[in-house]
């Protein structure tokens, strides 16, 4: 039976609970996320797919294999379906049970057996799809095709991981596909946006969300100005060239012993030559810093440390929400509207291996002329990762309960290298303070009036 069968593919009817046609689009996103996984990984060695790149890393094949794992127990064994594989399986694929740093110790599966694994669940997941799992579902891990939109947004998520794990590898260069030519959007004004202060309306509907962006709710804010663009590497220079990382005033205490200890100087991949000339390293490549590109590679401390220096502060994530959704009230999925992203509304998806100069999405500005909100860079944001008000865990505590309190801080929009699946106005990332290689960089904001 095919998956694309007109039955499945009927116009949305409203109402949550009852959105035909979530299989044809589940499964062209399980599609859309194995194509780029396993064009990302071909033609590396076996040696390079088992190798510990970096003790902040999975090996590479690790990942493949959760993935399939996570598939497997979520689209086949929580929907009813046989169970595949060897329990042990389970283990050696939880991310909980392993700290990453471990796991190329871990009895792996070979290369070649983990891609077969993957995919030997999607064939299965592909047969039970189309003919065991209702479409009208009305159990909580069907409705609206969540379970499969989960799994979707799961791969993609590693995907993104696979990318940082091939930009911090040294041992074998990775060679970049060709990318299509870098746009040049000509100068663009650095100004900020005034955000006036009133109710806004965060978290989100979409049946897709995960379940710390819910429940949907409103909350008062103050008044604000936010930049128009997030913080170009021509900017952040400009707080390297001064001093900055040798001045205490800008640094949170903890950010301070933190650069210290590390002996930083400037974002990861950045590299000085000759005094004021700078390179950078993206994958295997050695090339000249672009200034007009939002800069990446940075933790959470420099972001603050650059806002204080630059006398503003980093957004809270309502901030940058409320920025998001716009000024009229609505809450919507990405700041130009509900529809689904093109190239033209943002870099998004990783084709691009990198930023793009800022001002390079017009289409995709909020209606109050903030750029650049999603794709790109992830935005750090001035808050920690905690559960919003009526929080429930679903379908499991360890997708985000756990990591609730105030170690993670969290960060808004997506990246150059996060799928259109997995980023929305009310999605919500979390990590250390202290990560650097993840792509995320940062806008600032202050008080309004
Ligand atoms: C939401 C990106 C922080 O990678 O740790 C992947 C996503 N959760 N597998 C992570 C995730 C389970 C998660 N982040
Ligand atoms: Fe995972």
């Amino acid at each position: 039976m095919s998956l694309i069968a007109d039955e499945w593919s009927s116009a949305p009817r409203a109402g949550v609970g009852a959105e035909p046609g979530w299989k044809a689009r589940a499964w062209r996103e399980l599609c859309a996320a194995r194509a780029r996984l396993l064009g990302m990984l071909a033609g590396l060695p076996e040696s390079t797919l088992l190798r510990q790149h970096s003790p902040l890393m999975s090996p590479l094949i690790w990942d493949v294999a959760h993935v399939a794992n996570y598939e497997e127990q979520w689209l086949l064994r929580a929907l009813g379906a046989p169970a595949l594989t060897d329990p042990a399986f389970d283990r050696i694929y939880d991310a909980f049970q392993h700290p990453r740093g471990t796991r190329a110790a871990l009895p792996l599966l070979p290369p070649e057996d983990a891609f077969a694994y993957a995919a030997r669940v999607r064939e299965a997941v592909r047969e039970h799809l189309a003919d065991g799992v209702p479409e009208r579902g009305d159990t909580p891990l069907l409705r609206g095709g969540y379970v499969f939109g989960m799994v979707a947004q799961h791969e993609q998520q590693h995907v993104e991981t696979l990318a940082a794990t091939l930009q911090l590898m040294t041992e074998v260069e990775y060679r970049l596909p060709p990318t299509s030519p870098r746009p040049h959007p000509g100068p663009v004004p650095r100004h900020e946006v005034f955000i006036p202060g009133g109710v806004a309306r965060l978290g989100s509907e979409h049946p897709w969300a995960y379940d710390n962006e819910r429940p949907a709710h409103t909350r008062a804010l103050s008044p604000f100005f936010l930049d128009a663009h997030p913080v170009t590497n021509g900017e952040y220079r400009g707080f390297v060239e001064s001093g900055g990382y040798d001045d205490a005033r800008w640094w949170h205490p903890e950010g301070w012993d933190f650069v210290q200890a590390e002996r930083l100087r400037h974002p990861q991949f950045w590299m000085a030559q000759e005094g004021s000339r700078w390179l950078r390293r993206r994958f295997g490549q050695v090339e000249r810093l672009p200034w007009d590109e939002p800069v990446q590679h940075v933790c959470w401390y420099e972001a603050d440390a650059y806002a204080r220096w630059a006398g503003k502060r980093l957004p809270t994530e309502a901030e940058w929400e409320r920025a998001a959704h716009g000024g009229d009230g609505v809450a919507r999925a990405h700041p130009w509207g509900d529809a689904p992203p093109t190239a033209g509304h943002a870099n998004l998806g990783g084709d691009a291996w990198g930023p793009r100069p800022v001002g390079s999405h017009p289409e995709g500005r909020s209606a109050e002329g903030v750029w650049g909100l999603l794709g790109d860079v992830w935005e750090w944001t001035a808050s920690d990762f905690t559960p919003y008000a009526g929080f429930e865990a679903f379908p499991y505590r360890e997708y985000s309960e756990v990591f609730f309190g105030d170690g993670y801080k969290v960060l808004r929009g997506g990246a150059w290298a996060s799928a259109p699946v997995a980023v929305r106005n009310g999605f919500r990332n979390w990590d250390f303070p202290i990560r650097r290689q993840i792509f995320a960089g940062f806008r600032c904001a202050r008080d309004g009036r």
